[in-house]
Protein backbone atom coordinates (compact mmCIF):
# COMPACT_ATOMS: atom_id res chain seq x y z
CA UNK A 1 0.00 0.00 0.00
CA UNK A 2 0.96 3.28 -1.01
CA UNK A 3 3.17 5.04 2.39
CA UNK A 4 1.35 8.35 1.99
CA UNK A 5 -1.91 6.67 1.95
CA UNK A 6 -1.65 4.50 4.41
CA UNK A 7 -0.52 7.08 7.06
CA UNK A 8 -3.31 9.01 5.87
CA UNK A 9 -5.72 6.44 6.69
CA UNK A 10 -3.96 5.67 10.26
CA UNK A 11 -4.59 9.49 11.06
CA UNK A 12 -8.67 8.52 9.72
CA UNK A 13 -8.43 5.77 11.88
CA UNK A 14 -7.20 7.50 14.68
CA UNK A 15 -9.98 10.34 14.20
CA UNK A 16 -12.99 8.11 14.16
CA UNK A 17 -12.08 6.39 17.11
CA UNK A 18 -11.53 9.79 18.89
CA UNK A 19 -15.09 10.12 17.37
CA UNK A 20 -16.48 7.63 19.32
CA UNK A 21 -14.91 8.25 22.60
CA UNK A 22 -16.17 11.94 22.28
CA UNK A 23 -19.60 10.53 21.66
CA UNK A 24 -19.59 7.95 24.51
CA UNK A 25 -18.34 10.73 27.03
CA UNK A 26 -21.16 13.07 25.80
CA UNK A 27 -23.92 9.72 26.06
CA UNK A 28 -22.86 9.34 30.02
CA UNK A 29 -23.19 12.98 30.44
CA UNK A 30 -26.53 12.87 28.56
CA UNK A 31 -27.14 10.07 31.32
CA UNK A 32 -26.55 12.02 34.28
CA UNK A 33 -28.42 14.76 33.94
CA UNK A 34 -31.44 12.33 33.05
CA UNK A 35 -31.24 13.03 29.02
CA UNK A 36 -32.31 9.55 28.38
CA UNK A 37 -33.35 9.89 24.71
CA UNK A 38 -30.25 11.75 24.04
CA UNK A 39 -27.64 9.49 25.92
CA UNK A 40 -29.39 6.79 23.47
CA UNK A 41 -28.54 9.10 20.96
CA UNK A 42 -25.31 8.96 21.55
CA UNK A 43 -24.16 5.58 23.09
CA UNK A 44 -25.45 4.91 18.90
CA UNK A 45 -23.61 8.10 17.37
CA UNK A 46 -20.59 6.16 19.63
CA UNK A 47 -21.15 3.01 17.85
CA UNK A 48 -21.26 4.15 14.60
CA UNK A 49 -17.90 5.90 14.90
CA UNK A 50 -16.31 2.49 16.04
CA UNK A 51 -17.52 1.23 13.35
CA UNK A 52 -16.02 3.58 11.10
CA UNK A 53 -12.71 2.92 12.40
CA UNK A 54 -13.20 -0.83 12.35
CA UNK A 55 -14.11 -0.75 8.86
CA UNK A 56 -10.68 1.79 8.42
CA UNK A 57 -9.20 -0.81 9.63
CA UNK A 58 -9.61 -3.90 8.11
CA UNK A 59 -8.89 -1.82 5.09
CA UNK A 60 -5.63 -0.85 5.75
CA UNK A 61 -4.60 -4.37 6.66
CA UNK A 62 -6.70 -6.16 3.45
CA UNK A 63 -4.69 -4.01 1.43
CA UNK A 64 -1.27 -4.93 2.52
CA UNK A 65 -0.53 -2.11 4.94
CA UNK A 66 -0.80 -1.96 8.74
CA UNK A 67 -3.43 -0.51 10.62
CA UNK A 68 -2.30 1.38 13.82
CA UNK A 69 -4.68 1.32 16.85
CA UNK A 70 -4.25 4.39 18.52
CA UNK A 71 -4.39 5.98 22.11
CA UNK A 72 -7.00 8.50 22.58
CA UNK A 73 -6.98 11.04 25.14
CA UNK A 74 -9.89 11.51 27.43
CA UNK A 75 -12.84 13.52 26.51
CA UNK A 76 -14.23 16.53 28.37
CA UNK A 77 -16.23 15.11 31.04
CA UNK A 78 -18.85 18.02 31.86
CA UNK A 79 -20.71 20.18 29.19
CA UNK A 80 -22.15 23.70 29.67
CA UNK A 81 -25.77 22.57 27.81
CA UNK A 82 -27.38 20.49 25.42
CA UNK A 83 -27.23 22.96 23.21
CA UNK A 84 -22.97 23.18 23.50
CA UNK A 85 -23.18 19.44 23.37
CA UNK A 86 -24.39 19.29 19.90
CA UNK A 87 -22.12 22.54 18.67
CA UNK A 88 -19.21 20.56 19.65
CA UNK A 89 -19.97 17.37 18.10
CA UNK A 90 -21.46 19.66 14.75
CA UNK A 91 -17.78 21.35 15.16
CA UNK A 92 -16.36 17.97 15.42
CA UNK A 93 -18.14 16.37 12.44
CA UNK A 94 -17.12 19.48 9.96
CA UNK A 95 -13.91 18.49 11.11
CA UNK A 96 -13.66 14.88 10.47
CA UNK A 97 -15.47 15.84 6.92
CA UNK A 98 -12.09 18.35 6.11
CA UNK A 99 -9.95 15.41 7.03
CA UNK A 100 -11.66 12.70 4.58
CA UNK A 101 -11.44 15.61 2.10
CA UNK A 102 -7.85 15.95 2.88
CA UNK A 103 -7.48 11.44 2.38
CA UNK A 104 -9.63 12.10 -0.65
CA UNK A 105 -7.47 14.60 -2.43
CA UNK A 106 -4.58 12.66 -1.07
CA UNK A 107 -5.83 9.74 -3.29
CA UNK A 108 -6.10 11.56 -6.37
CA UNK A 109 -2.96 13.04 -6.16
CA UNK A 110 -1.04 9.01 -5.57
CA UNK A 111 -3.32 7.93 -8.26
CA UNK A 112 -4.73 5.23 -5.68
CA UNK A 113 -8.33 4.82 -7.26
CA UNK A 114 -9.55 2.08 -5.15
CA UNK A 115 -9.13 3.82 -1.67
CA UNK A 116 -10.73 6.98 -3.23
CA UNK A 117 -13.54 4.41 -4.05
CA UNK A 118 -13.01 3.32 -1.07
CA UNK A 119 -13.73 6.52 0.53
CA UNK A 120 -16.65 7.59 -0.93
CA UNK A 121 -18.75 6.03 1.19
CA UNK A 122 -17.40 8.37 4.11
CA UNK A 123 -17.91 11.37 2.12
CA UNK A 124 -21.30 10.40 1.64
CA UNK A 125 -21.71 9.37 5.28
CA UNK A 126 -20.53 12.99 6.63
CA UNK A 127 -22.86 14.61 4.56
CA UNK A 128 -25.95 12.73 6.76
CA UNK A 129 -24.09 13.39 9.83
CA UNK A 130 -23.28 17.29 9.13
CA UNK A 131 -27.22 17.50 7.92
CA UNK A 132 -28.10 15.73 11.23
CA UNK A 133 -26.03 17.61 13.38
CA UNK A 134 -26.94 20.95 11.50
CA UNK A 135 -31.20 20.09 11.75
CA UNK A 136 -30.88 18.55 15.33
CA UNK A 137 -29.54 22.01 16.49
CA UNK A 138 -32.02 23.79 15.07
CA UNK A 139 -34.31 22.53 17.13
CA UNK A 140 -32.59 22.95 20.13
CA UNK A 141 -32.24 26.41 19.73
CA UNK A 142 -36.23 26.92 18.75
CA UNK A 143 -36.58 25.49 22.15
CA UNK A 144 -34.65 27.49 23.51
CA UNK A 145 -35.06 27.45 27.52
CA UNK A 146 -38.35 25.96 27.49
CA UNK A 147 -38.40 22.56 29.88
CA UNK A 148 -41.57 20.92 28.36
CA UNK A 149 -40.09 21.51 24.72
CA UNK A 150 -37.17 20.15 26.32
CA UNK A 151 -38.61 16.58 27.25
CA UNK A 152 -40.48 16.39 23.78
CA UNK A 153 -36.81 17.18 22.14
CA UNK A 154 -35.36 14.56 24.24
CA UNK A 155 -38.28 11.38 23.54
CA UNK A 156 -37.44 12.38 20.13
CA UNK A 157 -33.72 11.68 20.26
CA UNK A 158 -34.90 8.35 21.37
CA UNK A 159 -36.26 7.94 17.96
CA UNK A 160 -33.91 8.93 16.10
CA UNK A 161 -31.11 6.94 17.69
CA UNK A 162 -33.31 4.22 17.00
CA UNK A 163 -33.81 4.95 13.41
CA UNK A 164 -30.08 5.55 13.40
CA UNK A 165 -29.69 1.88 14.76
CA UNK A 166 -31.83 0.21 12.23
CA UNK A 167 -29.78 2.01 9.38
CA UNK A 168 -26.21 1.22 11.28
CA UNK A 169 -27.10 -2.31 11.23
CA UNK A 170 -27.61 -2.63 7.39
CA UNK A 171 -24.40 -0.25 6.50
CA UNK A 172 -22.45 -2.59 9.11
CA UNK A 173 -24.39 -5.77 7.19
CA UNK A 174 -23.18 -4.51 3.61
FE1 LIG B 1 -17.15 8.83 11.33
FE2 LIG B 1 -18.85 11.06 12.18
O1 LIG B 1 -17.25 10.58 11.52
Amino acid sequence: MNKRIEAALNDQIQKESSSSQYYLAMASWAETKGLNGTAKFMYTHSDEERFHMLKLIKFVNERGGVAVVPSIPEPPREYDSLERVFELLLEHEVGVSESINEVVDACLQEKDYSTHNFMQWYVSEQLEEEALGRSILDKLRLIGGDKGGLYLFDRDMEMTAAAAAKGGNADQKA
